[in-house]
């Protein structure tokens, strides 16, 4: 058994989103999406995160963490038009102090899922206007958090965020449209480059540079069917629609969707100074022609799983930690850091929860040595949360929560990884 350290200062935390965990996000698209019973179960109270969070943080401490991932409500800070609230900005601010007396790294998501309803109201995603809001509101953020955070994700996972919202209708606005997802990743893409300027050109920036990028969900696509070319083609199309655009649009300031245009959108140019990687497992692909929906969604996810597929989560996703290794080793051949803003696991066993998040850990301790240039790793997630869609059922948390108390218990699997951070190191061929 051989030991594997990891580089010095390597951030280990975990990570929650604002609306998963804060509680009464009243402000924003997915409370009234809620409210309008579109989904079985509301958010509510969620975790109180937002009145609990120096307890939170201090349960993160005492696993050995040294950074954590969390994100600011945009519909708290401007829950109308134009009307700022500086007590929820404060309220950041004073985030963001928790964390640095707590000595952990703060790494802040901007956008994670949620718009405010105002917006919404406009259009949201589909209105062009969203772009220069967007960038009004991270200049807020910005001109009051100035150097105290380096880390920033724009938007967390954009494709995901399209797929589920624009083309499955799962969120608001509960569209299942093609045309609309292309406006609405237009807009992400601005989005994101008017962040990136706002991060960067912010007076209170000018000593420490920020470092700025999105969380991008980077599943390893495999065809359902080796032997059928049909899969393998829709399969390739996925992965260069799914995992490449997005990124190269901010790399080379072109977009491409294939079969359809390539789009020159210089602003976006240069715009990742890392890569946030989320990363949840393998994703099999079977090619039907169907023309709704995004090519290859026909390929149920859940349920066209080839034979080989031995081990799945208690939500029936693939388990395979070499895909990790893979997803890292390629994307690293980016030249840009690589910080890990999510991986980890929904089991009814945490024993389970722990053999997941552990072999994958050591997934990445393979492709760090094989020279993926990872800085950190975030758990998904540091608690039990509200988990869109699915509501309370699905349990990601290292950190259990009675919802009806509010008493926070550490799981096994927490104790487990605390170990990992505090060693810095982990053991690379245990059983
Ligand atoms: C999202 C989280 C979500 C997690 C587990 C990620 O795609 O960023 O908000 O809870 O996956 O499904």
């Amino acid at each position: 058994m051989t030991e594997f350290s990891f580089p010095k200062n390597f951030l280990w935390g975990a990570a929650t989103s604002a609306h998963q965990v804060e509680g009464n996000n009243v402000h924003s698209d997915w409370w009234a999406w809620e409210q309008a019973g579109r989904v079985q179960e509301r958010s509510g109270l969620a975790c109180d995160h937002y009145r609990r969070y120096k307890e939170d943080f201090d349960l993160a401490v005492s696993l050995g963490h040294n950074a954590h991932r969390f994100s600011i409500e945009w519909a708290r800070i401007e829950p109308a038009e134009g009307a700022w609230n500086d007590e929820a900005l404060t309220h950041y601010v004073d985030v963001v102090r928790a964390l640095r007396e707590r000595h952990l790294e703060p790494i802040v998501t901007l956008h994670h899922f949620t718009t405010p309803q105002w917006l919404v109201e406009q259009g949201g995603w589909l209105n062009p206007k969203i772009v220069h809001c967007f960038a009004r509101y991270v200049e807020r953020v910005a001109a009051a958090l100035g150097d105290s955070v380096r880390y920033w994700i724009t938007i967390n996972e954009p494709l995901v965020y399209i797929r589920m919202h624009f083309i499955d209708g799962l969120g608001p606005p509960g569209l299942k449209n093609l045309k609309d997802a292309l406006q609405v990743t237009r807009h992400l893409i601005y989005a994101h480059a008017a962040g990136y300027y706002a991060l960067h050109g912010a007076p209170s920036m000018r000593h420490a540079p920020p470092r700025v990028s999105i969380a991008q969900h980077l599943p390893e696509f495999w065809p359902c069917r080796r032997w059928w070319p049909m899969d393998h083609w829709i399969t390739s199309l996925t992965d260069q629609i799914f995992n490449h655009a997005f990124v190269d649009a901010l790399r080379d300031g072109r977009w491409t969707v294939p079969g359809v245009a390539t789009w020159e959108l210089p602003e976006a140019r240069q715009t990742l100074d890392f890569l946030g990687v989320n990363f949840y497992g393998r994703q099999f692909i079977r090619w039907k022609p169907m023309p709704q929906g995004w090519p290859g969604s026909s390929c149920d996810l859940a349920h066209h799983y080839p034979r080989e597929v031995k081990e799945r989560t208690s939500l029936g996703w693939d388990v395979h930690p070499p895909s990790f290794t893979h997803a890292l080793s390629r994307w690293g051949h980016l030249g840009l850091p690589i910080l890990v803003t999510e991986n980890g696991t929904y089991m009814t066993d945490d024993a389970r929860r722990w053999s997941y998040i552990r072999r994958h850990i050591q997934a990445m301790a393979q492709a760090i040595r094989r020279g993926a240039p990872v800085i950190g790793y975030c758990c998904w997630s540091l608690l039990d949360n509200f988990e869109w869609a699915q509501g309370y059922g699905p349990r990601f948390g290292i950190v259990n929560v009675d919802y009806a108390t509010q008493r926070r218990t550490v799981r096994e699997s927490g104790h487990r990884y605390a170990d990992v951070c505090r060693r810095n190191a982990i053991e690379l061929n245990s059983a």
